[in-house]
């Protein structure tokens, strides 16, 4: 797997629920990860402000924010790079209660031998 791209996906993703839920009484984040068949799964769940179900798809449009300083970057990057994995995104989201965003990560094949010398 794109190890550094990767690491943006989790990073942008992580952000995001750690300023939702930063106002929260009992602040949480919750990561989970387990595997369905050959792929890798990452849930991000926070108890936070929660999207609310018309605005759902919008959050993948780069420049879409409801924050006052947010660029409306992370979730277009992250979209991004989970379609050039063949990865998937699921988002399950309570408005005033939280979000779990779920990544479903490909495994990649397995090179071939690798000729050495
Ligand atoms: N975990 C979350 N909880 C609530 N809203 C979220 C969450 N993740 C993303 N969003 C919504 O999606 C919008 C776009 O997110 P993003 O592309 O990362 O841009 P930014 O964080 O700069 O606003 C956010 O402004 C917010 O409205
Ligand atoms: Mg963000």
């Amino acid at each position: 797997m794109d190890g550094p791209r990767l690491r943006q996906v989790f990073a942008n993703v992580m952000k995001n629920a750690v300023e939702a839920a930063e106002r929260t009484p009992g602040a949480r984040v919750t990561v989970s990860l387990y595997r369905r068949h050959t792929a890798a799964v990452v849930e991000i769940a926070d108890n936070g402000v929660g999207i609310e179900p018309e605005h759902r798809e919008k959050i993948f449009l780069p420049f879409y924010t409801t924050k006052p300083t947010g660029t409306g970057l992370g979730m277009a990057i992250v979209k991004k790079i989970m379609d050039l994995h063949g990865g998937e995104i699921d988002i399950d989201s309570v408005p005033g209660r939280g979000t779990m965003v779920r990544l479903v990560i490909p495994r990649s094949p397995v090179p071939a031998a690798v000729e050495v010398g």
